[in-house]
């Protein structure tokens, strides 16, 4: 069950409060603002109804000192007042409260608003959980590699910039940032001693090596959400090439879907300008020139002439997460 607080100097509203919701919450009480501090930090509610008007410090203050703390600051604070001009409702909106109930209180207003912003917190939260898993799963691919998640990130912006370029829509570039992320996660599949090697591979080496779009593809299609369906897409193809040489199935041109021949640049691009073990980093400008030599071969041109057109907000973004990671 979950923990409401209910904050108000005059007991009577407290009553009020307390027939509305005990049979659906756990509640907890404060007669002022200086209690209600100390309830949110022993308790640790899921939601505060805050009256402002107290003895001692008010409603507004309470709920600022709230949001100010990195530990409290995601707690939804309601405010159950009686002041009832657009400005007091401001004002709470100012100090950060999500919703402004008035007194006298209606049973189904009160219950309908705690519901909505408990079931916010809880989408908000899922939300959260739901990047961390992909994160952990884009890192899991890297784990072996030399490099840190950073260059998971910074390659799919990439992959983000030319998918916006090419025409897609936000929410689908939004997706194509998070797919593009898990494009080698089969590489936890690949032992150490291949993945590490700091030399060029043997042919049975290479023939184990290939095999991590198709692990990473049979990983990720064990959901049937859109963004997982893509990510398995962009997993599976983005080594095939534009002429045909490339892997798992050697697909041709527009056969190769479009997110995995976005994610085929920025990926290439991101690694050579990174060092490898089996590599060192290359120039930006001996990066972008390998690109160019390998459009119509390796990567599809009117992609490579997108690329180059926003070359410059890529190395923009290069930029900022080289900062970034210092
Ligand atoms: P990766 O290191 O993330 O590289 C991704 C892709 O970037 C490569 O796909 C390749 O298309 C391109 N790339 C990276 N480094 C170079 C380079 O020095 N020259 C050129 N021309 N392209 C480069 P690819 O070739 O399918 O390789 C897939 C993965 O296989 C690589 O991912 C890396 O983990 C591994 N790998 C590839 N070659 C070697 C190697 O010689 N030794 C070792 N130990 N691993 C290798
Ligand atoms: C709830 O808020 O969890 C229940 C409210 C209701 O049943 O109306
Ligand atoms: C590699 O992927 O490291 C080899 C590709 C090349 O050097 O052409
Ligand atoms: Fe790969």
């Amino acid at each position: 069950m979950r923990k409401i607080l209910i904050v108000d100097d005059e007991p009577n509203n407290l009553q009020i409060l307390r027939q509305i919701l005990k049979d659906y919450y756990q509640l907890i009480f404060a007669p002022n603002g200086e209690k209600a501090l100390q309830a949110v930090e022993t308790h640790q509610p899921d939601l505060i109804l805050l009256d402002i008007m107290m003895p001692g410090i008010s409603g507004y203050e309470v709920c600022q000192m709230l949001k100010s703390n990195s530990v409290t600051e995601d707690i939804p604070v309601i405010f159950v007042s009686a002041m009832s001009e657009v400005k007091d409702e401001v004002h709470g909106f100012n100090v950060g409260a999500v919703d402004y109930i008035q007194k006298p209180v209606s049973a189904p207003i009160v219950l309908r608003r705690v519901q909505t912003h408990l079931s916010l917190v809880k989408a908000k939260s899922l939300e959260n959980s739901h990047k961390a898993a992909i994160f952990m799963l884009g890192e899991a691919g890297h784990y072996n590699d030399t490099d840190t998640g950073v260059h998971i990130w910074r390659m799919s912006a990439y992959a983000g910039i030319i998918a916006k370029a090419v025409g897609w829509t936000d929410e689908i570039v939004e997706r194509l940032v998070l797919a593009a992320s898990m494009h080698d996660t089969g590489k936890i599949g690949i032992p150490d001693s291949i993945l590490k090697a700091p030399r060029e591979l043997t042919k049975d080496e290479w023939i184990i090596m290939k095999t991590h779009s198709e692990i990473g593809a049979s990983i990720l299609e064990n959901s049937r959400e859109p963004l997982f369906v893509m990510a398995a897409e962009i997993a599976r193809n983005h080594h095939e090439k534009w002429n045909g040489s490339g892997y798992p199935k050697g697909l041709i041109g527009e056969m190769i879907p479009e997110s995995a021949r976005i994610v085929a640049i920025a990926d290439v691009f991101d690694a050579l300008t990174m060092e490898r073990p089996y590599k060192k980093a290359w120039t930006i400008e001996e990066s972008v020139a390998e690109i160019k030599k390998n459009s119509g071969s390796h990567f599809d041109p009117r992609l490579v002439e997108i690329f180059e057109q926003v070359l410059s907000e890529i190395l923009q973004v290069k930029e900022e997460w080289s900062l970034r990671s210092i």
